[in-house]
């Protein structure tokens, strides 16, 4: 199939009730990983390279990976996705580049570290989503600010610092006229999420409810989402690895946003946990081994398997073949019609 908006796969998500795991990757084992489970568990995919990963690979090759990908899964809808975009030239360039979703994080000023004013985020997301909707790009934006740092991005601490305000959100969307909205409910990217197991307490889900019920038809974003599985840690420190005890995102809690409108779901913490943990775990038991092949085969294996559990629990397995891709083109006339009737 062709690589689809992550509008449509989106706005198919709603209409079935689902959500979908949107990964992010820096190489070709972890395309690979996410598309074989794509196959496997039968699921639409979002694969998504944030700025430190389109730095780290050159962006053209994360580029002509994933469209290696969509020619050789040609079942599968494909969105390819710029995750946490910190400024209109980085956006323009992924949409020049061809992806068909950017992030606009206007939450933060360009240095990707000092949280922005309001009319701050909007003038960048707004300046964005023309360029984008243009071309039938997806815009995702962000409204309120995250926990933690991610490749370099992020405001640091607990992510409980600026939860998103449900009015600001709704005067947010209005003003910038985002496809998705990414929320501050009190995650933060990163392995060190909470230092004890969260409740609802811990994470906001009763904002998040507020905000569904406020913008019943705006697809919600959870970044942060890994739950940091203890298994997974065991693997890395029973193989010389110093990970301290730790807790993610629980998954039940992910599947009562699902509930309540979250259709994206951000996962990069738990992928790296799995790759590093099978590496670590032939180093140990082959110190002879030095093919990277020997390592690298383990560690798509274990994040395949990873990747397909979540696909099966957000409830996006089984939904790959429910629709065609709408070509960009297509989805850009349906914006601009929606503008002129505004
Ligand atoms: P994790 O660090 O919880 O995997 O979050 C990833 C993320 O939100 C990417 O934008």
């Amino acid at each position: 199939m062709p690589l689809v908006s992550m509008r449509q796969l989106l706005d198919e998500a709603a209409k079935g009730g689902y959500g979908v795991g949107a990964f992010n990757v820096n190489n070709m084992e972890q395309i690979q990983a996410i598309m074989e489970a794509a196959r496997e568990t039968k699921a639409p995919v979002i694969i998504q390279a944030s700025r430190g990963a389109r730095a780290y690979s050159q962006d053209k090759y994360l580029y002509h990976l994933m469209l290696a990908a969509a020619e050789l899964y040609p079942e599968i809808p494909l969105v390819m996705h710029l995750d946490h975009g910190n400024s209109f030239e980085t956006c323009k360039s992924a949409i020049d580049l061809g992806f068909t979703s950017v992030m606009m994080d206007g939450s933060l000023l360009p240095d990707g570290k000092t949280p922005a004013t309001f009319d701050q985020n909007v003038e960048v997301t707004r300046a964005v989503v023309e360029i984008a909707h243009a071309k039938g790009v997806t815009v995702e934006g962000e409204i309120g600010v995250l926990g933690g740092i991610e490749d370099g991005h992020g405001a640091g601490g607990t992510g409980l610092e600026h939860v998103t305000d449900p009015d600001q959100a709704v005067e947010f969307v209005a003003k910038t006229g985002v496809d998705a909205l990414a929320i501050a409910i009190g995650t933060s990217h990163g392995a060190y999420k909470f230092s004890s197991k969260p409740d609802g307490s811990v994470l906001k889900m009763d904002i998040l409810l507020a905000i569904h019920k406020r913008l019943p038809n705006v697809h919600l974003v959870m970044h942060g989402s890994s739950s940091v599985p203890k298994d997974l840690q065991d693997v890395i420190n029973q193989y010389g690895g110093k990970l301290k005890p730790t807790w993610g995102v629980p998954v039940e809690e992910i599947q009562l946003g699902i509930r309540n409108g979250v259709r994206k779901i951000n996962v990069d913490t738990d992928n790296r946990l799995a790759i590093t943990g099978a590496i670590r775990k032939v180093f140990a038991e082959k110190p002879e081994e030095f093919d990277p092949r020997s390592y690298l085969k383990p560690a798509r294996e274990a994040m395949k398997k990873l990747v397909a559990l979540r696909m099966t629990q957000f409830g996006q397995a089984g939904h790959g073949s429910d629709y065609q891709a709408i070509p960009l083109a297509e989805m850009a006339a349906q914006y601009a019609s929606e503008t002129v009737a505004v």
